[in-house]
């Protein structure tokens, strides 16, 4: 790593493929590692804090570059709302005409209010992400014209990868690596990532991936669980966390063999257990992801509760985005709104000293 310049996704421009005479960027990557407040080696990779708010934005850079090399106009997406924002923004920037195609009324607000203010054409299809993403894959095979943005699209993930590179730059290799699933093109990335580094002899063993994904949209985490070669899809996928509201992964044979390759495993988490780990997550560490995102917290405490991962254990846990995606999520959490008459407010603080003495 000692001559890499630069930083974010194209300082590691070497390691990712495939020719670029122009790349559109805007500065993504690079994100912060946040260690946990009390000291272990457990830390927070804060993918919020891309140019987007997710970590979309690091495939896209890569995705939207190749997709202007190749000479295209047009660009299409499905989306359950992070892809949409950041295509739309990378499109904006390469002056391409951007369709999404989303979930109606399945979309957080603020992933909708970014596609919007890019200037994307919304198209908008009843039922989930997986009817919307069928069709942008018909669409790409009928009208060649159409680049997918997908993470189908390879030079997504090679994006995506450098999550591990930055891990592996910051803090050498975890013992685990926690990422919430919903596709499942994101932990098979992180584990090229990881495989690409052993392959070049720079580490000597690679961190055993865990898949995250939500109780009602979780074939992937039963598949291995019940030690099915294959997962049985779900129909109607249903979860708060909207992100990942996913019932037939494009990706899932890539992530069942990142899982398997990393001796890892996969888990699933309900909703409250994922609200539940949003608002810990925001009120002891001070870090706001939405509820898709704390997926990776909320297995992380389960693997801790039932005891197969350690405390003194290196973790990371991939926070996919930003709280802001999902003012709703957040607006649902137990909160200490008062009315008070303006003249008298030292008689709440006052009321809590006397509480508490
Ligand atoms: N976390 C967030 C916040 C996401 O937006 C997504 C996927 C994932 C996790 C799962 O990543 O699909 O690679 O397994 N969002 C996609 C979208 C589907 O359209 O924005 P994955």
């Amino acid at each position: 790593f000692s001559n890499l310049r630069g930083r974010g996704v194209w300082r590691y421009s070497q390691a990712i493929a495939g020719n670029y005479k122009k790349i559109i960027s805007i500065n993504e990557g690079g994100t912060p590692l946040i260690r946990t407040r009390t000291g272990k080696e457990v830390y927070f990779k804060f993918e919020g804090a891309n140019p987007t708010g997710s970590f979309k934005d690091r495939g896209m850079t890569v995705a939207i570059s190749s997709a202007v090399n190749e000479g295209y106009k047009i660009v299409v997406a499905a989306s359950t709302g992070n892809t949409a924002a950041s295509a739309a923004a990378y499109s904006a920037r390469a002056g391409l005409r951007i369709y999404l195609v989303l979930p109606k009324d399945k979309v957080a607000i603020g992933k909708l209010a970014q596609s919007i203010l890019y200037g994307a054409t919304i198209l908008e299809v009843e039922g989930s992400f997986d009817i919307g993403m069928k069709a942008v894959i018909k669409l790409y095979k009928e009208m060649g014209l159409v680049y997918p943005l997908n993470s189908f699209n390879p030079w997504r993930l090679e994006g995506q990868k450098t999550i591990a590179y930055e891990i592996t730059e910051e803090i050498g290799v975890p013992d685990y690596v926690f990422v919430p699933v919903g596709n499942a093109g994101n932990i098979y990335a992180i584990w090229k990532g990881f495989s690409e580094l052993m392959n070049l002899g720079i580490i000597d063993r690679i961190p055993r991936m865990v898949g995250v994904q939500a109780e009602g949209a979780s074939p992937i985490a039963k598949a291995i669980i019940n030690n099915q070669e294959a997962p049985q899809f779900v129909e109607n996928p249903e979860t708060i966390a909207t992100a990942i509201r996913i019932g037939k992964p494009v990706n899932w044979k890539k992530a069942m063999k990142a899982i398997k390759e990393s001796q890892g495993t996969a888990i699933y988490v309900n909703d409250a257990e994922i609200m539940e780990a949003q608002r810990e997550l925001a009120r002891t560490e001070g870090i706001g992801a939405e509820p898709a995102s704390v997926a990776s917290f909320a297995g992380y405490k389960k693997a801790i509760e039932q005891g197969w991962v350690d405390r003194d254990n290196k973790v990371v846990m991939i926070l996919t985005g930003h709280s802001l995606k999902d003012p709703d999520s957040m607006i649902r959490s137990s909160a200490r709104r008062i009315v008070v008459n303006p003249d008298h407010l030292e008689n709440i603080i006052l009321g809590d000293l006397n509480a508490s003495s």
